[in-house]
């Protein structure tokens, strides 16, 4: 996050000796990303955080492609991805390609027999059922209905659920996930026409030290493979951090819509984006309030992206038959719009309670075997007259 932020006990000075009451040193990590050049958090740990006991397994958990070249525009029905109760065995990757991968994942045990780091891809989890908290070696965030939890690479952590029942959407991105760069100033510092600000970040407040020897599991993630690696001493035993890498929380609610006398663009809902992709949040909003306008959005081609929508609660006003959960995926290379009527629909309503998560991906996705499993399979024809 392009903030700085403390947690724990630093010593005054980086990279000088900070003793622990029994005179010994703790041990300092550089944690950084970008070479040297980007964002980084210099980290305070109990034991050295090098200590690997034995890597016991290796193994693929790559998604079998179904599909891969699709022109076809599917709806995926999300809620049928079956619960599970292992963290990492109820994550479906749906659609992917080499820069992210959209997952869909009903988790019903906390994950708390292993830890658990993704080494190469930063992982945005959209909280769509459920509440709990996710612990980091970095501190705890407490997360509910409409959060988005980021997790940059590298970071281990746990997660706590409160119930069995819970739904996540997450976007897995190898490339680095940021807030909208035309959104901050040349010091980082998040604009006044931003749809949220700083007080809307919530930052990692509570952190767990364990000094603690013996064997821990971490499950890493490295290139689509699972290595299980045994660690000598807890991964949580950090005292104190300071930087700009570490975990943070922003709620979908808090997110202020952009709103206009015609219908505003996507981007005016833009939340998030890497190079290869952004999200976007669709949150209640006025609609546009020229007498003439037409609310529902226009029929277009996206031309050079693939556009994912995730749709999470209300209404949604230019599509027929869509219930929450669901995915819609319009690739690139022919056009999409309001279904049938929809238009027509839309004239004269105020205000929308559409509540929904959108991807687009500058490289063409590819369906995996979970995600066609979720088609109906006519979805591309859906906007023929009856
Ligand atoms: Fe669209």
């Amino acid at each position: 996050m392009p903030f700085y932020h403390k947690l724990g006990k630093i010593p005054p000075k980086r990279h000088t000796q900070f003793r622990k009451p029994d005179g010994s040193l703790y041990s300092e990590q550089l944690f950084g990303t970008v070479g040297f050049d980007g964002m980084y958090s210099n980290i305070y740990h109990e034991h050295r955080p090098t200590q690997v006991k034995e890597i016991k397994k290796q193994y693929s958990v790559a998604p079998k492609i179904a599909k891969s070249n699709n022109l076809h525009s599917l709806r995926l029905k999300g809620f049928d991805v079956k619960p599970e109760k292992d963290y990492l065995d109820s994550r479906k990757t749906v659609l992917t390609n080499s820069d992210c991968s959209i997952i869909l994942a009903a988790p019903q045990k906390s994950l708390k027999d292993y830890f658990y780091k993704n080494t190469d891809a930063d992982e945005l989890i959209f909280i769509h059922k459920g509440g709990g908290k996710l612990r980091t070696f970095l501190g705890n965030l407490d997360f509910k209905y409409g959060d988005y939890l980021l997790v940059p690479r590298g970071i281990i952590y746990q997660i706590d659920f409160d119930t069995e029942d819970n739904r996540l959407f997450i976007v897995e991105s190898h490339r680095p996930i940021y807030t909208p760069k035309r959104y901050r100033n040349w010091f980082g510092q998040l604009l006044e026409h931003s749809p949220y600000c700083e007080r809307d970040i919530r930052k990692p407040q509570e952190l767990e030290t364990h000094d603690e020897k013996g064997e821990f599991l971490v499950k890493v993630k490295k290139r689509d493979e699972i290595f299980e690696m045994v660690y000598a001493t807890h991964p949580f035993d950090v005292v104190g951090y300071d930087g700009y890498n570490f975990p943070y929380a922003f709620s979908i609610h808090d997110f202020e819509p952009i709103t206009g006398r015609i219908h505003q663009p996507p981007p005016v809902h833009q939340t998030f984006e890497t190079d290869a992709m952004v999200v976007c949040s669709f949150v209640p909003r006025l609609y546009d309030y020229h007498p003439d306008s037409i609310p529902a959005p226009y029929n277009h081609s996206n031309i050079d992206s693939d556009e994912v929508l995730y749709y999470v609660d209300g209404d949604f006003m230019s599509r027929n038959d869509i219930e929450a959960g669901q995915i819609t995926l319009h690739p690139a290379g022919i056009p999409h719009g309001p279904h049938p009527g929809a238009a027509e629909r839309s004239i004269g309503k105020t205000e929308t309670e559409e509540l929904a998560v959108m991807v687009d991906t500058f490289k063409p996705l590819q369906v995996t075997e979970d995600g066609l499993k979720l088609s109906d399979g006519t979805y591309y024809q859906s906007w023929l007259e009856e």
